[in-house]
């Protein structure tokens, strides 16, 4: 009997740590450039109200750290712009700097990546020699300390070191960078770390100048006659978002590097701009978040990568309204100072995914408490009525044999028959409702659409980051214009020739 329930321990232990490594996260961005920046302790508190379960900093900022300590929340630091040449030239410079700013706050704060820089070789291109041994140094610095494992070194870039990005299988890195890059790519690889990227299809849009449906850009449904699709793979891209993502891989591809993850450190919409950013509207904002959201915890990559999710840093958690630039550039922000939502930021495990997001399903908690998990399910299956069939041995639905696995399967069956009736998700607090479909393979859960295969605690395999890496802050730059002439006329020729060219597929 102990020895029954240490093992069952384990093994939700272990199922714990499997799903929480696989599934894709969302986090936020929390730049400071705020007037009325609130203090750290309710910054904290806006966070944990909206489940806000990973952040990125552009500094290392002593109060904000602090506050985070305890959280539960993941934590991506900053090494300034300004740091980086300080950095770069002085190994002992680095090792204080982790010191300082990072081996002081863990275990208590989570963090869990270093980001080195903001679009370093696009905004400040004189500290480019500099930024690949700033991150070496940094790492040694880390090894030193034992925190390498935990800590993981990377530097955010700009889409624009991509100078065409459309269509993706053809995209390469700037060939004037081609040393840096390598160099960079090399140290991510040696070091199991991430490529971050900062993704904006708002910009890909507005410097599109009318020629990409926003639709595409705001990951709605283009009509099949206006498919994207790659010449080169035929992969369709329902979304520049994945677009760009898979232009990065292929760029990574093509200097003959494989297995370096991608995480995007920032994208997001604006939400209010000048006379000449007709864009920049609550709707498209709110329509951007809530899609991107739901894009990146459907769990699956860009159409090149598709095991790998899209780990993605929203940006930005307040209106930066000290930031210099167009009227747009100081309303990118989620929330107001005083805490209350722009927007609705649907974070929630409530909802969670897309597809058929009319659908909700009721699930084990990971990590719940076991012997109530137990309760749960014998509850369910008895009084409960749930329809335990599928969970017995042999049946379809029986592996993974966990406790977690079968009580999500109970609970999810009571939920359906009887939530319409007064039925909660609850289970003494071990049940959560999702609107990913939890089914997989021929297992599928009541509520289920047949056709659906996705899940939520589906394995989904085992490349995806489990931290985030990050960037830096600050500039939202503009693409250079034949980013986006390359681009358009790669989509012209998609829109404008359905039946065209036989490399171009409508679908
Ligand atoms: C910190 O984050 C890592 C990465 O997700 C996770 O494995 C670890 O359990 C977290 N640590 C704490 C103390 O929460
Ligand atoms: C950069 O690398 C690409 C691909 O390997 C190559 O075609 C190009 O000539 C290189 N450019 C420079 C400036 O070295
Ligand atoms: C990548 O590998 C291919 C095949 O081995 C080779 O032809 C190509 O020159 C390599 N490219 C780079 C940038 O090293
Ligand atoms: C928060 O600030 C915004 C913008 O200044 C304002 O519209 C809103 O009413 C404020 N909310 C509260 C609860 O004070
Ligand atoms: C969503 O699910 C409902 C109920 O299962 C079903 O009737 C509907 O057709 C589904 N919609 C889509 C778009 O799959
Ligand atoms: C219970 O579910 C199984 C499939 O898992 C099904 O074959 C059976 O008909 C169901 N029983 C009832 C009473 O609905
Ligand atoms: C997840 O999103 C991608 C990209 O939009 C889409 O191709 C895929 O079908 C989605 N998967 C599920 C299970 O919804």
């Amino acid at each position: 009997m102990m020895r029954e329930k240490w093992l069952g321990s384990l093994l939700l232990l272990l199922f714990g740590i499997f799903t929480r490594a696989l599934g894709a996260f969302v986090g936020i961005n929390i730049g400071t450039d705020v007037t009325n920046l609130p203090p750290a302790s309710d910054i904290v508190a806006i966070l944990k109200a909206n489940q806000i379960t990973h952040v990125r900093l552009y500094d290392a900022d002593s109060h904000m750290l602090k506050a985070l300590s305890n959280s539960g929340i993941e934590v991506i630091v900053g090494v300034t712009n300004e740091e980086i040449l300080g950095i770069g030239e002085s190994p002992s410079a680095a090792a204080a700097w982790i010191n300082k700013n990072v081996a002081a706050y863990l275990p208590s704060t989570n963090i869990t990546a270093v980001a080195v820089g903001s679009e370093v070789l696009t905004a400040v291109p004189n500290a480019a020699p500099v930024l690949v041994s700033a991150m070496n140094y940094l790492h040694k610095a880390l090894v030193a300390s034992n925190l390498n494992f935990q800590v993981k070194v990377s530097t955010p870039h700009h889409m624009d070191i991509i100078p065409r990005p459309f269509p993706p299988s053809t995209a390469t890195f700037d060939s004037s960078w081609n040393s840096t890059i390598y160099q960079l790519l090399q140290f991510l690889k040696n070091t199991n770390s991430y490529y971050m990227l900062n993704a904006y299809p708002y910009y890909g849009y507005t410097k599109g100048n009318g020629i990409f449906p926003i639709d595409y850009a705001l990951f709605r449904p283009l009509p099949s006659v206006k498919q994207i699709v790659d010449p080169n793979t035929l992969f369709h891209y329902n979304s520049m978002f994945d677009a760009m993502v898979d232009a990065a891989y292929y760029s990574i591809d093509a200097l003959n590097f494989s297995g370096i993850p991608i995480v995007v450190t920032e994208s997001g919409w604006p939400w209010f701009g000048g006379a000449k950013e007709p864009d920049a509207t609550v709707e498209n904002a709110e329509t951007f978040v809530d899609n991107l959201i739901k894009r990146v915890l459907n769990n699956s990559g860009p159409p090149s990568q598709l095991n790998i999710p899209i780990n993605t840093y929203i940006y930005e958690l307040f209106n930066e309204d000290k930031r210099p630039g167009p009227v747009s550039e100081k309303n990118w922000g989620v929330f107001y100072a005083n805490g209350s939502a722009v927007y609705p930021l649907r974070l929630g495990a409530s909802d969670q995914i897309t597809g058929n997001s009319s659908v909700v399903f009721c699930v084990a908690k990971p990590g719940a408490d076991s012997d109530k998990l137990q309760n749960g399910l014998n509850w369910a299956c008895g009084q409960g009525q749930a329809n335990c069939t599928a969970i017995q041995s042999g049946q379809p639905c029986y592996n993974p044999d966990t406790l977690e696995n079968h009580a999500s399967y109970a609970y999810n069956d009571y939920y359906q028959k009887k939530h319409a009736v007064g039925g909660t998700c609850d289970f003494d607090g071990t049940a959560t409702t999702t609107t990913v479909d939890p089914s997989t393979g021929s297992c599928k859960f009541t509520g289920s659409s047949s056709s659906s295969t996705s899940g939520g605690l589906s394995p989904v395999t085992a490349l995806g980051p489990t931290t985030p890496l990050d960037g830096s802050s600050s500039s939202i730059l503009q693409a250079p214009k034949f980013l986006y002439l390359m681009s358009a006329t790669f989509l012209v020729l998609v829109l404008l020739c359905p039946g065209g060219p036989s490399s171009f597929l409508p679908s």
